[in-house]
């Protein structure tokens, strides 16, 4: 059976990445290979997706793909972008970094907000092909849900009057920011 590594020691984006690729191929996470993860150094979702795949890919000789995602709030200035997982560990834990999120955003009425996901697929060697995925939605008054995982029980998608947070996995996989990012990618390697 064909392998990828799924560059990502997330274990929720490792699900929704895993159940987007065809079951025809393995799918092999970094912690079964005791892999550790790089620093991400990147200025942008596109040199860290990039970052990760490169460094994932000197371990293996199969197939590596990797994702760089994040929440982009506009009246935070974009914040917390690309350091989302770091603010959520700076303030301990998801439930504390999206209180800290919705406290900042008490008193601003634009409550905009773009989930981005950067996906980079990598082949041994080959150069990384990178693409980005983008969800609107506005940030909710308040925490709401218990499925998925980070930042969902805090983001509406457009069009939709629950949060991520309160939708089944099978239908935000379907929708989210990762997906659109994985249907780019498939038009232009056709595998997967
Ligand atoms: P990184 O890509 O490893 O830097 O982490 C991205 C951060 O954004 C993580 O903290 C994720 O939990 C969060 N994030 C990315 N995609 C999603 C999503 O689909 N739902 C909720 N949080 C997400």
């Amino acid at each position: 059976m064909k392998k990828i590594l799924i560059g990502t020691h997330n274990r929720g984006k490792f699900k929704e990445i895993s159940h987007l690729i065809s079951r025809k191929y393995r799918k092999i996470s970094p912690l079964t290979l005791k892999i550790p993860s790089p620093e991400e150094t990147g200025k942008t979702f596109q040199q860290n997706a990039k970052l990760k795949v490169n460094f994932f890919s000197k371990f293996v000789n199969y197939p590596v793909i990797s994702d760089d995602s994040g929440l982009c709030i506009k009246s935070l200035h974009n914040k917390p972008g690309i350091y989302s997982a770091r603010l959520a560990k700076q303030r301990g834990g998801f439930n504390k970094g999206m209180k800290y999120i919705l406290k900042k955003m008490r008193n601003k009425k634009n409550r905009s907000a773009v989930f981005v996901c950067c996906l980079s697929y990598k082949k041994p060697k080959k150069k990384p092909i990178t693409v980005i995925g983008k969800i609107n939605g506005k940030i909710s008054n308040q925490i709401i849900g218990t499925k998925g995982f980070g930042y969902d029980p805090i983001f509406l998608p457009k069009n939709s009057n629950i949060t991520f947070g309160q939708m089944s996995k099978s239908k935000k996989m379907l929708i989210d920011h990762r997906f659109i990012a994985f249907k780019k990618l498939k038009k232009k390697i056709k595998i997967l």
